[in-house]
């Protein structure tokens, strides 16, 4: 007969210097270009030799980005998973590898990749409530008894995409005034946010509110909407996450009405954690961030700390 043998954690040793790896997904947005500097800029001050490479938007290159870095010996790895599933077997190699893993900013599916088993913790926002609290504001804010909702999805089959989209439906539905008519994807870009507000324009030309998962897909949307004639911020309400520079200005112009904040600046929360972890403690199996929200009345004096 077998014994299952009950897996741990790798534990990670403590010492001076670390070997660390993070595996960014793509650079092709400013939010990405933030975090990947946060690293670089904590790995002097974390006493980090940091490998991090550009899947250039491709989780199977992703994967094997991790794999290199667990045959470059790293002591311990910071993964952003691009999407929820396919990132799951470089959690489980890692692990395998007795290289303790913390996803950061994305998670992987739940149900095939846990914490504290599989990885250590999952340090992020909770992106289902950054998807309720942009809904709650729109209810609040939208002065109109009728409309016509478009959303930006994320890219497909990742976390914030899934949760953004969860958390801003079931809130919304709340509101009998407002109607979900189109749902797509525009993967996080603003070029492709853009094109596809252009398509969804052609089919919906009445729209009056566009939710985008994210600031870039929502300036790809501004531009969409005024090159067919639209007013964003006076015939047409957009509203999104992240707080970036771009949609701070958006926001003073008065084209977008929101940002509900997902902060970007994973470096020093990353080092800490690793120490504590290091320490010995006990790390809680999801380190959750605080995001603020950005609006009209506090977009100009936040504008200066913006990427
Ligand atoms: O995972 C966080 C999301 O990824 C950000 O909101 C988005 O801008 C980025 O690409």
């Amino acid at each position: 007969s077998t014994v299952a043998i009950a897996q741990s954690l790798p534990p990670l040793e403590q010492k001076e210097r670390y070997k660390v790896g993070f595996p960014q997904m793509e650079s092709n947005n400013p939010w990405r270009i933030a975090e990947s500097k946060s690293f670089v800029d904590t790995a002097e001050a974390c006493n980090w030799d940091l490998i991090s490479t550009d899947a250039g938007g491709s989780a199977a290159k992703q994967v094997a980005d991790v794999d290199s870095m667990i045959a470059q010996g790293i002591d311990v790895l910071f993964l952003p998973p691009r999407e929820e599933k396919p990132l799951i077997p470089a959690v489980k190699k890692a692990a395998a590898a007795g290289i303790p893993t913390f996803l950061v900013d994305r998670s992987v599916d739940p149900n095939n990749a846990k914490a504290g088993v599989d990885y250590v913790s999952f340090l992020g926002s909770d992106f289902i409530d950054q998807g309720r609290r942009v809904a709650e504001w729109t209810i609040e804010n939208f002065k109109g008894d009728k409309a016509v909702v478009v959303q930006l999805e994320g890219t497909t089959g990742s976390s914030p995409a899934n949760d953004r989209k969860k958390g801003f439906d079931d809130a919304i539905a709340k509101d009998p005034r407002f109607t979900i008519v189109a749902s797509q994807t525009g993967d996080f870009a603003r070029d492709k946010g853009r094109q596809v507000m252009e398509t969804l324009l052609q089919a919906h030309p009445d729209v009056d509110v566009v939710y985008a998962h994210n600031d870039e897909m929502a300036i790809g949307a501004i531009q969409a909407l005024e090159l067919a004639g639209r007013k964003p911020g006076e015939d047409v309400l957009i509203v999104s996450i992240d707080g970036t520079r771009d949609a701070l200005q958006a926001i003073i112009d008065g084209k977008m009405g929101v940002t509900v904040e997902s902060s970007p600046f994973f470096g020093p929360l990353a080092c800490e954690t690793m120490k504590r972890y290091a320490a010995g403690e006990e790390i809680e199996p999801w380190v959750q961030v605080k995001d603020r929200i950005f609006t009209q009345a506090n977009a100009a004096e936040n504008i200066k700390d913006a990427y």
